[in-house]
């Protein structure tokens, strides 16, 4: 099998469950996409733009398909398979097989289908399904730094986003096995793991079944459920020398009790993933967030009282409906109040069946696109900013691999989340190192170690 995967880094972590599935029933993976009875691609719904990547690459596999290997099948999994479910066969001839992101553990069931000649689809989205028990295979890392997935689904339901419908409601997954997984990683040398959830502050385990149903279950699971700052203090209390990430955070969700367990464990890292979309208070309105501009400064606050020296980054869409340029300047207004250390910024893309499809798209491309390039503009000099401000400082970084420019150049990250580059000396990867920090670009620091 050969599996490719887009979008968010649930889906990079979804394919390593896929290939563990299919490992059992024999199936091995290969780099080589000619060498492949099965192909997969795990596919992203939430721009258009991802979507249209994902048709590219079918055409591709389809060449191949004709020129190379006739006897290849095709899946597509994800977010693009749960949205489309049937029509993707009819829209997509060589498409074999159709799966969303909750039932991979019928892929095995599913490619017997289509030997038997049928075209197979599952798109049943679960309420319960967290694949805890299933060890990722991991094909794609360099042994250091590794995602675990924590949550499935969100209910947040803002009015932009096509993921609740394609990942579904949002459930937790058992405190032991994230545990027992970070464990065993640790034990195998790695040195990261990033929790991942689509909303990991609404992290809440009471025994199973969807968050939603909280409020039914018994007094006892209530009492005893866990929260997002108790899974991490768990994790966190694995060994010191593991670093702990998560992503992603939602400001609505976010609690103190993160922040301070943040600043109380030196391997949790002081980086905060916080998404805005914008600064506007009746575009955050429109978008159904759940929180205000002042809502959102006040928590940033408290993350700086708390935490300094935290680095803070953000997602941000242009020209959602009916933006003026008065919320765009709020937009930019806010970017200058906050500072963020990094930013991943797009331009609104209206998505099917999402609440906001029922709003005018208003905004013309021409505007999204000047909007975006002024906040991509002031982000950059933010970057620069913050890792000019880290020249003299000595930082600890996990070695995480060779640069891609020069053989003789280490790369790692700061607990920060910023890159740095510096010469290798006798050191190795998964190490930790003292890198004193000479020089930067907006996207990198360079130093040496010490
Ligand atoms: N158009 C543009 N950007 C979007 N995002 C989510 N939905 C859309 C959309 N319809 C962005 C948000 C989100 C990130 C993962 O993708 O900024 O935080
Ligand atoms: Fe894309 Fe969202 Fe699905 Fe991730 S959850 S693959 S970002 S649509």
């Amino acid at each position: 099998m050969y599996i490719e995967s887009y979008g968010c880094q649930m889906n990079f972590s979804d394919s390593e469950i896929v290939t563990s599935i299919l490992s059992k029933e024999g199936f091995d993976a290969t780099k080589d996409i000619t060498q492949a009875d099965l192909v997969f691609v795990n596919t992203c719904s939430i721009r258009e733009k991802a979507e249209l990547t994902v048709r590219k690459r079918l055409e591709f596999y389809n060449s191949i398909k004709r020129n190379k290997n006739p006897k290849m099948l095709v899946g597509v999994l994800g977010c693009m398979a749960e949205r489309l479910k049937e029509k993707f066969l009819e829209e997509e001839k060589l498409v074999d097989i159709v799966v969303g992101p909750d039932s991979y553990r019928d892929l095995p069931n599913l490619i017997t289908e289509v030997e038997d000649g049928r075209k197979a689809v599952n798109v049943f989205l679960s309420l319960e399904e967290t694949y805890a028990d299933i060890s990722p295979i991991r094909l794609r890392g360099n042994g250091v730094s590794a995602f675990v997935s924590i949550t499935r689904g969100c209910d947040n339901m803002c009015s932009f986003c096509v993921v609740p419908f394609t990942r579904g409601r949002e459930r937790s997954r058992d405190p032991e096995s994230i545990i027992e997984e970070c464990r065993e990683l640790f034990k195998n040398g790695y040195k990261e793991v990033t929790l991942l959830g689509q909303n990991v502050d609404s992290y809440l385990w009471y025994g199973g079944g969807a968050k939603k149903d909280f409020k039914k279950a018994s007094k006892d699971a209530r009492e005893n459920s866990v929260r997002f700052a108790d899974l991490l203090e768990k994790v966190a209390k694995i060994n010191p020398l593991l670093r702990v990430r998560f992503s992603t955070s939602n400001p609505q969700d976010m609690s103190i009790d993160v922040i301070d367990m943040i600043s109380k464990y030196n391997n949790i890292c002081k980086y905060i993933h916080l998404p805005v979309q914008s600064g506007s208070d009746k575009i955050l309105k429109l978008m159904k967030r759940g929180y205000n501009r002042s809502e959102y400064i006040k928590l940033i606050d408290d993350i700086k009282k708390r935490i300094p020296d935290c680095a803070i980054s953000m997602d941000m869409i242009s020209g959602f409906c009916s933006e003026s340029e008065n919320d765009h300047l709020e937009t930019l207004s806010l970017m200058d109040y906050v500072k963020y250390d990094f930013g991943y910024m797009f331009k609104y893309s209206e998505r099917p069946n999402t609440s906001a499809a029922r709003m005018k798209d208003d905004v013309s491309d021409t505007t999204k696109q000047r909007r975006l390039s002024e906040i991509i503009a002031k982000q950059q000099s933010h970057s620069f900013l913050h890792m000019n401000d880290k020249i003299g400082q000595t930082l600890e970084v996990l070695i995480e691999g060779v640069s891609k420019k020069s053989d003789q150049h280490f790369f790692g990250r700061t607990t920060y989340n910023s890159t740095v580059v510096f010469e290798k000396k006798e050191k190795k990867i998964g190490d930790y190192v003292m890198v004193k920090i000479e020089n930067c670009t907006s996207a990198t620091l360079q130093g040496k170690i010490i």
